[in-house]
C-alpha cells in the first residue's frame, strides 16, 4: 500500500521495525524542507509575513491533531514525544495530587516510559506501584483491573497497545471503572494512535500521550493530550519565553493559558508541521483501512510462523501488528543480525519492557512490528529466510 510515496523504499530493504520507528511519505519531508527552506522564522514572536505563516501553520497543525483524535484545540499541547508528555504528567500534575500510601496501577508488560515516570513520583511521594495481572495471553483485563482496585488507587496508566504483547486493551471500559472510582487514566498511545482510530471524547480518557515519529512524522515532536480542566493544573515543568503573559522585577509572573503555558521556549517548529502533513497523510488512506489491513497482514505472518517447528511466538493473539517471538536455541539479536544480511529490519531484546521477562521467564524476544506498507511478499521473504534453522545458525556470526 502506497509505497511509492516513501523515498526509503527506493533502497532493497524489508522494514518490519515500525514499533520503533515509521518511514515518513514525501509529503512530509517535503513540508518540513519546505519550511526551512522558505519561510524559517519562529513562531508566536514575529510581526512579518513569514512569521505570520508560521503561526497560522502551527496552529493548523494542533488544529489537524485535535480533529485527528477528537480533542478540543486547547486540549493538545506540543512535546518532544510521548516519553516527555508522560513525565510533564507525572511531575507537573500527579506530583501536586499524589499522596502517602496511593497507589498507581501499571502492567509488568509496560515500555520504561510508562514505567519509570510512575516509580520515581512513588519512590518521592511514599506510593506504591501496583501491577495489574496479565491472563494467560498476557493481556490486561477489566477484570484483571477491577481485583487491584482498591480506596486507595489514584492513577491507572497503560499503553493501549504494548510495544512487545501487542495487545489492545479495553481503555474506553477500563476509563468507566476508574472514573466510577475516582481514579485518573493516562494512556501512552504511542503504539496505537498511529494505527487506529483514536476518539479521546469516546473513551475519556483523562491523559493521553503519542510521539509523531510512530505515525509516518518526524522524531522530536509528540503529544501531550488532557483533559482541558486537568491540563489547567499542569504546573509548567519548563518555564521561559512563549509560555509567560508577563513577569516584572518583584518576580510576579503571569502564565499565559494552556496549551501555550506548558509549550516553553522556541517549540520544534519544523517537527509540528511534519506530524500535521503525517496526519493529513493517515487520514487521506484512512484509519479504518490501516487498521484492517495490518490485522490481516498480522493474521498471515502468524499462521506462517506457526508452520516452522523451531519458531514460538509469545503473542500470537495480540490485538496488534506486533508479533514477537524466539527461534529455538538461537539469541534474538543473532536472528536480528542474520536477517540484516538480508536487508531485513526487525527489533531484538526486551524492548524496554524490562519487567515482561518476570511473568514470562523470556528476557529477549524478536520483534516484528507491522504498517500498513508492508506487504504479504515481505511476510513470504521473512520466512523463507527462517525456515531453516541450520542456515540461521551458519549464517548468524
Ligand atoms: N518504543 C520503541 C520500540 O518499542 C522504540 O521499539
Amino acid at each position: 500500500m502506497n509505497r511509492e510515496d516513501f523515498p526509503m523504499f527506493k533502497q532493497d530493504i524489508i522494514y518490519l521495525d515500525n514499533g520503533a520507528t515509521t518511514f515518513k511519505p514525501t509529503s512530509v519531508i517535503d513540508k518540513m524542507v519546505d519550511y526551512y527552506s522558505n519561510y524559517s522564522a519562529n513562531a508566536h514572536r514575529g510581526d512579518y509575513s513569514i512569521s505570520y505563516k508560521v503561526d497560522v501553520e502551527y496552529e493548523d497543525a494542533r488544529r489537524k491533531v485535535a480533529r485527528f483524535i477528537n480533542a478540543d484545540l486547547d486540549e493538545v499541547v506540543f512535546t518532544s514525544g510521548a516519553t516527555e508528555a508522560i513525565n510533564v504528567i507525572a511531575d507537573g500534575f500527579f506530583d501536586n495530587i499524589i499522596e502517602p500510601g496511593d497507589e498507581i496501577i501499571i502492567s509488568k508488560s509496560e515500555h520504561a516510559s510508562n514505567v519509570l515516570p510512575w516509580f520515581r513520583l512513588a519512590n518521592k511521594k511514599g506510593a506504591r506501584i501496583i501491577y495489574a495481572p496479565l491472563d494467560t495471553h498476557l493481556h490486561i483485563t477489566l477484570e484483571g483491573i477491577k481485583s487491584v482496585i482498591t480506596p486507595k488507587t489514584k492513577i491507572i496508566s497503560l499503553a493501549e497497545i504494548t510495544n512487545v504483547v501487542g495487545d489492545l486493551r479495553p481503555i474506553k471500559e477500563i476509563c468507566e471503572l476508574a472514573h466510577a472510582n475516582d481514579i485518573f487514566v493516562v494512556v501512552d498511545g504511542a503504539q496505537s494512535v498511529p494505527h487506529k482510530i483514536t476518539d479521546v471524547k469516546t473513551s475519556d480518557v483523562d491523559f493521553l500521550v503519542f510521539s509523531g515519529h510512530k505515525m509516518c512524522g518526524p522524531t522530536g515532536v509528540g503529544v501531550l493530550y488532557g483533559k482541558k480542566e486537568l491540563l489547567e493544573a499542569v504546573n509548567p515543568l519548563i518555564l521561559g519565553g512563549g509560555m509567560n503573559e508577563s513577569f516584572d522585577s518583584e518576580q510576579e509572573i503571569f502564565l499565559k493559558d494552556i496549551p501555550q503555558r506548558l509549550e516553553a521556549g522556541t517549540p520544534n517548529i519544523a517537527g509540528v508541521l511534519g506530524i500535521g502533513a503525517a496526519i493529513d497523510y493517515l487520514e487521506k488512506i484512512g484509519m479504518d483501512n490501516i487498521t484492517v489491513y495490518e490485522q490481516k497482514l498480522k493474521a498471515y505472518l502468524v499462521e506462517r510462523l506457526m508452520q516452522l517447528e523451531h519458531i514460538t511466538i509469545i503473542n500470537e493473539e495480540s490485538g496488534s501488528g506486533i508479533v514477537a517471538f524466539n527461534v529455538e536455541d538461537i539469541f534474538s539479536q543473532d536472528v536480528a543480525y542474520y536477517l540484516n544480511k538480508y536487508n531485513v529490519c526487525v527489533r531484538a531484546g526486551n524492548h524496554c519492557a524490562k519487567i515482561l521477562k518476570s511473568i514470562t521467564g523470556v528476557k529477549n524476544t524478536v520483534r516484528v512490528s507491522l504498517y500498513f506498507y508492508n506487504t504479504y511478499e515481505e511476510i513470504d521473504s521473512l520466512i523463507e529466510l527462517l525456515t531453516d534453522k541450520d542456515k540461521i545458525i551458519k549464517e548468524m556470526i
